[in-house]
Parts: C-alpha cells; structure tokens; sequence
C-alpha cells in the first residue's frame, strides 16, 4: 500500500535475494496520488487504496494516523494477508521473546533484544535498537536510528522521528510525536510533540 518513496524502499529492501519478497513474482503498488498503469522502480501501480480488495499486501505508509484511518475506512482490509517483514540483516536476539504483530516491518540494521512485543502494523526503520521488555503497540512508527531502551511502552500510534532516544522505564502515549533528535525523559502525554534534549511537550 502506497508508492512513495517508503513503500519504494521496502519493496527494493526485502526483494532482494534473501528477501521474502523475493518469492512474489507480481508485486504491485496501490496509490491515491499515481496514475493507474504506471511503473514506479518497475513496480505497476494498480490504481487507488480503495481498489485493493483482498490478497497479500505490505503497508509502505509511515504516518500512523493514516494506517489506523485506512483501516476504518476500508475494514475488508482486515481479512487480507498482511506480511511481517523482518530483513535479513535485522538481528532478531531472542525470536523466543520477541512477538511480532501482522503486518510488522523490521529493516536492516535494526537490533531488538528481548522480551519485546510489538503489535500491529508497527513500522521500525534502518538501524533503529529496541532494548529488553519493551513494548510498542500498533500502528507506530520509528524512523532510522531511533534507540529505544529497557523497559519502555510505546502506546497505539506514536511516530518517533529519525534519531530520538528514549529512556529506560518511559511510557509513551497514544498518537504522540516525538521529533528528530529528541532525547524522552519521562513519560510523553498522548498526542503531544516531544521535542529537544531532554525533551518539551506541547499539544499536537
Ligand atoms: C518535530 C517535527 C514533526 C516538526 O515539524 P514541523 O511542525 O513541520 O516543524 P517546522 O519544520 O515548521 O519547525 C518549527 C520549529 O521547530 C524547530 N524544529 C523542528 N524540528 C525540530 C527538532 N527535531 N528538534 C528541535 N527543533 C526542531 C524548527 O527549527 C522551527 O523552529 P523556529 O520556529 O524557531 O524556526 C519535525 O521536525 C520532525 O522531527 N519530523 C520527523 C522527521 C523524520 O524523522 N522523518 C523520517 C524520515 S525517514
């Protein structure tokens, strides 16, 4: 789902040899903003979101509040086969303890360690680390290089943005948003922007 420049990276990401994609022969991009019929990287988009009824599919759209609306607005979506993704360059350190929810996606680089549980739809990006006994619930996304610690809880929704740090024991609220580079002290109250080192809040 989507054909932008996250979807684009995805599909390239995990098409490689030892990729899953690797075994799909048709791949097809799904975008309200691209021409039906038209080739993206090679990649045929088939028309709008809404045209998508049922197969396998990979979401390529980072913004959470968009994957979580598309899935009101479109339930059959639910009955589709949504793919985990998880790179082979990803380092999974104890699969025993780690859950990984439907339609997940995990990218090269990325270290999670243990006893972490992530949910639905949770995006992770280049080199992004997850320490021990957190978890990240659906819809979330984490851009590159993001360092989570030990004992964190990343609620529905929240977008973490390239870089950010959060500390041990800190608990991130529903749709929050934590900026580039931010450095998360305490806990983060729901939809509000964390920002700075250490980091601010104000309301989205
Ligand atoms: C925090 C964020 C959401 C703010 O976006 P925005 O509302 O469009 O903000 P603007 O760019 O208009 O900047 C508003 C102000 O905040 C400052 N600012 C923006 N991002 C900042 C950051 N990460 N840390 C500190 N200050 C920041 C700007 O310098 C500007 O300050 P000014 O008013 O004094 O000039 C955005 O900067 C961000 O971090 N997005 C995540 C991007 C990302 O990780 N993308 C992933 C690509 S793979």
């Amino acid at each position: 789902m989507g054909g932008g420049a996250l979807a684009r990276e995805i599909l390239h990401a995990h098409k490689g040899k030892s990729g899953i994609l690797s075994s799909f022969s048709n791949i097809h991009l799904y975008d309200d903003n691209i021409e039906e019929g038209k080739r993206i990287d090679g990649f045929l988009c088939k028309g709008k979101l809404s045209q998508f009824i049922s197969g396998t599919a990979v979401f390529g759209i980072a913004s959470p509040i968009i994957k979580r609306n598309l899935f009101q607005k479109f339930p059959h979506w639910q009955q589709a086969q949504w793919l985990e993704l998880i790179h082979p360059k990803a380092d999974i350190q104890d699969p025993n303890s780690i859950k990984i929810g439907q339609g997940s996606i995990i990218s090269s680089g990325c270290v999670l360690t243990c006893g972490i549980s992530l949910g639905r739809f949770v995006f992770i990006n280049l080199n992004a680390t997850v320490g021990h006994d957190s978890t990240i619930e659906s819809f979330v996304s984490i851009m590159p290089a993001v360092n989570i610690s030990g004992n964190v809880y990343i609620e529905e929704g929240a977008y973490l943005g390239t870089g950010a740090i959060v500390l041990p024991g800190v608990r991130i609220r529903k749709y929050a948003v934590v900026a580039t580079g931010a450095v998360v002290t305490k806990d983060v109250p729901e939809y509000s922007l964390a920002m700075g080192v250490p980091a601010r809040f104000s309301p989205l």
